[in-house]
């Protein structure tokens, strides 16, 4: 069975759950203290208003996007629109943080739907499945391009389910050490610099805020941190995140070390299902996920007011 864009989202959110959630129609609006966009951003899922969503109608054609998208309902629903947009204004206003919506797509979302640029090789987008909410969220993402709501950046979510049995050794370089703790040390925690700057306080929250997790650590032969990853566990499936191999260490096979035991804690915790996401315009970690049995689920973008 195929799982939906909404589902594996709210699935995520389970395993980064910000200090605040607040419901907003069918989106939430994340906050914690600016610390990663995902929680500081609001999760469209679905177009606000009192209109039923309509059953998904498959990709948009990219030649009319009007025709296809059925103005009749848009416009019953744009006010609502309208009103969710001005709420996640105010709300982030409130928290002196920028307005931003993580919009869920389809991987290969087509024209006329700008997106950020891609540097997933074509074949990972092929024989995609197609989620049952896709026709909705493209419908959603051209609506909010309509409102001036523009991508800044792009994000790919993979899944993988894991075949039963032994998932193989977790071979690493000579001098190289691994071990997992449920919870993270300081040093565990400075290791993953979010995007160069130094994890704030709020931060170790959020990595342990799903129902459990298990920190992994790479230590080099002088013991210090060569690698990290941590992998959590809430509704049935294994999340990964905050995977930082430090320059120096890298191209050794750490990061499929990493992989290799995080796939042995899921499968011993009784879990088969393994996802993550990436940005898009990381092309080593894309190349890793893929070379290692993942597939793109699908995207998210993020929209900023113009
Ligand atoms: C992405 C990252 C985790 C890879 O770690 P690594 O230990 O160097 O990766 P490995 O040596 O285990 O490589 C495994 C595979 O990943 C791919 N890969 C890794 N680095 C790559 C690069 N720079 N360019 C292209 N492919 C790359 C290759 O397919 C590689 O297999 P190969 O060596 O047989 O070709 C590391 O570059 C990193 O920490 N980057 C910064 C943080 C980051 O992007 N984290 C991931 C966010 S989800």
């Amino acid at each position: 069975m195929t799982t939906s864009i909404a589902d594996l989202e709210r699935i995520a959110l389970g395993h980064w759950r910000p200090s605040t959630c607040e419901p907003l129609d069918t989106w939430v609006l994340r906050a914690h203290h600016g610390f990663t966009g995902r929680a500081n951003s609001a999760l469209a899922l679905g177009i606000p208003g009192a209109t039923p969503a309509v059953a998904a109608p498959g990709r948009v054609p990219s030649s009319s996007p009007d025709s296809a998208l059925d103005p009749g309902l848009d416009q019953v629903r744009e006010p609502a629109l309208t009103r969710a947009l001005d709420r996640v204004g105010a709300f982030y206003a409130r928290r002196g943080l920028p307005a931003r919506i993580a919009v869920p797509v389809p991987a290969d979302c087509p024209a006329p739907v700008a997106g950020p640029p891609s540097t997933m090789p074509a074949e990972a987008l092929a024989h995609l499945p197609e989620p049952e909410d896709a026709g909705e969220q493209l419908r959603l993402r051209y609506l909010l391009d309509r409102a001036g709501w523009l991508p800044t950046a792009g994000t790919s979510a993979f899944t993988m389910t894991l075949a039963p049995g032994n998932p193989g050794d977790c071979d690493l370089p000579p001098g190289y050490g691994l071990r997992g703790t449920p919870t993270p040390s300081p040093a565990r925690v400075d290791a993953h610099r979010h995007l160069g700057a130094p994890v704030p306080p709020a931060g170790r929250a959020l990595m342990v805020s799903a129902p459990r997790q298990h920190f992994l650590t790479v230590t080099a032969a002088d013991g210090a941190t060569a690698a990290v990853a941590r992998a959590s566990l809430s509704g049935g499936w294994v999340g990964i995140t905050a995977v930082e191999v430090l320059r120096g260490h890298r191209r050794q096979g750490l990061a499929r070390a990493l992989l290799t035991a995080i796939t042995v804690w899921a499968l011993a915790a009784g879990a088969r299902r393994l996802f993550l996401q990436t940005t898009l315009d990381n092309t080593p970690s894309h190349r890793l996920y893929l070379s290692s049995g993942f597939r793109v689920h699908h995207r998210y973008d993020y929209l900023s007011p113009s």
